[in-house]
């Protein structure tokens, strides 16, 4: 199959409705990353994207939704919280789970009676379901395992014969997925962090708790089972030995110095520019490869899969990773590192 990139306009968009229409997928812009998309409604469309992927078929898709769409034919109900929620950060990258109604396929939510429903704000993807009507699921749109795509390129990379059409709206402005949140207890549930922070849930709705399973992902606890499916899978991992440490550049300087007395092989950084200049800085005339993330923790956001794709182009085969604070956005950040890394970590603290 050829696989066509458009930049989006009126021409695109009338394609990407034909082809949803007719049970075939298109990937295309969120401000989080980019997505897969099929029709909600269309059984093919959604056998294609699981697919295309390469996904495990218990894992449940994101139905996304526009302005003024009726969400009667997808939940069951709408509670208060859940509707505070929705009129403060959406349209935006927070995803709420809610009961489904009977309309809504088995097939899209992984054979579970609750549903994940998403109000995407990148003008594209708001145009594309607004404009056809259509409720559209859309995982990452990326191969299962690989880092989430963060521009068309990267779709492009993964996904290219399998699919007819992706629609190019540049780089994603978050740069990681939405925050999922559990609405069907009384007290919301966060079960994938993202750049709607814990403290921006609280401050809307009162007291919010985490799966216990989003903070087992940093060695806490291990045998917890995640509310969401998807988040128990191996995910984001580069090719290389990926290492997150918080240890100082000395430190680090030294275990390079090691690694390369020991044999030949390519070693690489990923970080902020400021710990990759203080690792440089330690290491003297030494050189290796770095991938810069940024500085502000927004751009490490935005730029996290996009480094880790690079550590691969780079043919990196060691990187040692900044293990950043888990607070506000540093939470969904490392989340997602640590995943990449296989939960690898040196900690000052630890010493692990
Ligand atoms: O930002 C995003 O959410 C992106 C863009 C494209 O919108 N989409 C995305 O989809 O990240 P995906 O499929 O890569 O991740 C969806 C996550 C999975 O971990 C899945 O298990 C979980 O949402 N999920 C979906 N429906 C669920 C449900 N009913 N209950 C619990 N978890 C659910
Ligand atoms: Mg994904």
């Amino acid at each position: 199959m050829k696989t066509e990139l458009l930049p989006v306009d009126d021409f695109s968009l009338k394609k990407a409705e034909e082809l949803l229409r007719s049970g075939q997928v298109v990937a295309f812009p969120t401000e989080t990353v980019y997505g897969l998309g099929a029709w909600a409604f269309s059984a093919e469309g959604i056998d294609r994207v699981y697919e295309a992927k390469g996904r495990p078929s218990d894992n449940p898709l994101i139905v996304h939704v526009a302005p003024g769409m009726d969400l009667s034919k997808i939940v069951t109900e709408i509670p208060e919280k859940a509707r505070i929620l929705m009129e403060r950060y959406w349209p935006g990258p927070l995803t709420i789970i809610l009961p489904k109604t009977e309309d809504v396929p088995l097939r899209v939510t992984g054979g579970l009676s609750t549903v994940a429903v998403r109000m995407p704000s990148h003008p594209a993807a708001m145009k594309l379901i607004g404009s056809t009507g259509l409720p559209i699921v859309a995982p990452s749109a990326n191969t299962s395992g690989r880092p989430s795509p963060t521009s068309a390129q990267h779709v492009l990379e993964d996904l290219r014969g399998k699919i007819p059409l992706i629609l190019d709206g540049g780089k994603c402005q978050v740069g990681l997925e939405s925050t999922i949140v559990d609405l069907t207890e009384e007290v919301p549930m966060i079960l994938r962090p993202g750049a709607i922070t814990l403290a921006m849930l609280e401050e809307a709705v009162g007291e919010v708790d985490v799966d216990p399973a989003v903070r087992a992902a940093v060695g806490i606890q291990s045998d917890l089972v995640p509310k969401a499916p998807g988040m128990k899978y191996r995910h984001y991992a580069p090719k290389g030995y990926l290492i997150l440490t918080d240890e100082g550049p000395d430190q680090i300087a030294d275990w390079i110095r090691q690694d390369l007395a020991g044999k030949e092989q390519k070693i690489g950084l990923i970080g902020s520019d400021e710990w990759i200049r203080k690792v440089e800085n330690s290491l003297g005339p030494v050189r290796i490869t770095a991938v810069s993330l940024g500085s502000a923790m927004d751009e490490i956001a935005r730029k996290l899969f996009d480094g880790l794709r690079k550590t691969d182009e780079e043919g990196l085969e060691k990187i040692y990773g900044e293990a950043f604070q888990r607070k506000d956005l540093g939470e969904a950040i490392m989340n997602r590192f640590l995943k990449a890394a296989s939960e690898r970590r040196i900690s000052e603290q630890t010493k692990q």
